[in-house]
């Protein structure tokens, strides 16, 4: 079985604003296999996006993320520090947004640009040591931040249950009976908040001591470690030096020049080794800007965001992205901002990329024509959830879920260019999401059921479930609509021919 790179468990995320809750991400579990790509497909408002940035640690201030987990390298990215994210965020897992301008600086050249990345961790020596202490660095930051959160989710809760409590408490119905049970209720839940309180004290007082001495235990080792590394590199520099230097007093007029020029090289290897300087972070640069396709990488370098199309922007925020080398690449609707042809060339680039640098992609759009191209797997999202997923074939050639046949009836046909059939009625409000399964509103294939109770997902093959009724053993047989189902056996016997 491939590996996993990354899981996101049961995650719920909800935003706070005036009209009340917006329920944009409801209970969302997926995982994304090492070299795949996972297409995440939905219309507008459906929480592609805010699934997304909460991988990416950048939610909007307003959002609460109410459950679940998401697993990068044994980590909960959701519970790790601030520290530990940023280093996850970035350097193993880069982000290319729509709309490539918003992810450039407009007055700083495309060349500081991409090499910004790269020389703000220039000093070698330095990475040398965050890097041998980073287990222990990691574990006691991330213990800090754990026990923080554990904390702020107590003491929210008891906020929020005293503020319903006194709200209660002021109407007027209210027996005096009531009002004491009240009360106490909310005696019990301070009492219950400050037992976590004292419990969370005391596991930071049992841990953290043990915790803080490794680190500071680890940070002398490493410490020794860098200098002997250090001073080893310095001497054998030394050493190299002076042979050079020896050999130049002795040598002939002929050859000094020679001599010089491996003086330099000598020089510049020693300081390569310690530093990334402006010059080697340029030839990074450049090479990366060659490997997205940017012609004249050299003169590009120097011009500014404006001076490029649409599509080269994009490829130069994919190079911002690969200057770190990334693990795994989000892509959120990166090329629906631009023309069908440049969309296609973007689309290559990031198969060429995604296979040569062994990327695993989550690729975000609305389009099942970038899917079909893209994915290996695909995951279909409405109102906050998945409703289906499955491997690119089984999406296409055997989809279960209305909302599924919907997308593909909508896809405009290749051959005729028109849209087969609009999705009927609008996408539902997240702040009151409907209850069973949120589609039935718009679906001729709703049930009974379908408004009441929410459909778990039923096992169509070991890697291809869909959430909906239609496939309890009880159900009505019902077929998919003719258009889907004649596309599918038009496209089934073109592919045989
Ligand atoms: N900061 C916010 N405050 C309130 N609601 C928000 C916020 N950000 C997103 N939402 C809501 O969350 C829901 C999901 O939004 P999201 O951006 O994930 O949609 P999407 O699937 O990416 O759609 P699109 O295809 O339009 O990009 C929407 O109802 C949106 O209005
Ligand atoms: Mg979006």
């Amino acid at each position: 079985m491939a590996k996993k790179v990354l899981e996101v468990k049961d995650l719920k995320i909800s935003f706070k604003t005036d009209n009340g809750f917006v329920r944009a991400v409801r209970n969302v579990s997926f995982d994304l296999e090492e070299g795949e790509t996972l297409c995440v497909v939905g219309e507008s408002g459906s929480g592609k996006s805010v699934t997304s940035k909460a991988i990416m640690g950048i939610l909007a201030n307003n959002a609460i993320v109410e459950n679940g987990s998401i697993i990068y390298e044994g980590e909960n990215l959701l519970e790790v520090s601030e520290e530990e994210f940023h280093r996850i965020r970035g350097k193993k897992i880069g982000m290319i947004f729509q709309d490539p301008l918003s992810s450039l600086n407009p007055i700083v050249k495309i060349g500081k640009q991409i090499t910004e990345a790269t020389l703000v961790n220039s000093c070698k020596i330095k990475k040398l040591f965050q890097e041998k202490i980073v287990i222990q660095l990691v574990a006691y930051r991330n213990f800090i931040s754990q026990n923080k959160i554990a904390y702020l989710k107590a003491l929210a809760k008891y906020e929020e249950e005293k503020a319903t409590a006194k709200k209660r408490l002021k109407e007027e119905s209210l027996s005096e009976a009531e009002s004491a049970a009240i009360k106490e209720s909310v005696r019990a839940s301070k009492m219950a908040y400050l037992a976590i309180k004292l419990k969370l004290k005391a596991e930071r007082k049992e841990k953290l001591p043990a915790l803080k001495s490794a680190l500071k235990k680890r940070k002398k080792e490493a410490k020794a470690e860098v200098k002997v590394y250090r001073s080893t590199l310095k001497a054998e520099y030394a050493a190299k030096i002076s042979t050079l230097k020896a050999s130049k007093a002795n040598a002939k007029e002929s050859d000094i020049e020679k001599i010089d020029q491996e003086l330099a090289l000598v020089k510049k290897e020693y300081i390569d080794s310690l530093y990334i300087t402006k010059a080697e972070a340029k030839r990074r640069a450049i090479e990366i800007m060659t490997e997205v396709g940017i012609p004249m990488p050299e003169r590009r370098f120097k011009q500014y965001p404006f001076q490029f199309s649409g599509g080269m922007r994009q490829r130069i925020v994919i190079a911002i992205a690969l200057t770190a080398d990334p693990d795994i690449l989000i892509c959120d609707e990166p090329t629906t901002a631009l023309d069908v042809t440049i969309q296609a060339q973007i689309l290559d680039l990031i198969n060429k990329l995604k296979r040569e640098r062994k990327l695993s992609c989550v690729f975000i759009t609305h389009d099942l024509g970038v899917v079909a191209n893209m994915a290996d797997r695909v995951a279909v999202m409405y109102a906050g959830k998945i409703v289906e997923y499955g491997s690119v074939n089984d999406i296409f050639y055997n989809p279960k879920h209305p909302y599924t046949w919907a997308l593909l009836s909508s896809i405009p046909d290749v051959d005729s260019k028109e849209r087969l059939e609009a999705i009927p009625g609008t996408p539902p409000d997240m702040i009151y999401p409907p209850a069973g399964d949120a589609f039935a509103l718009r679906s001729k294939y709703a049930m009974g059921i379908d408004f009441n109770h929410e459909p778990p997902f039923f096992k169509v093959s070991d890697n291809h479930y869909a959430a909906t009724w239609l496939l309890h053993p009880d159900a009505p047989k019902v077929e998919m609509p003719k258009i889907v189902a004649e596309r599918i056996e038009r496209t089934k016997g073109g592919s045989q021919q």
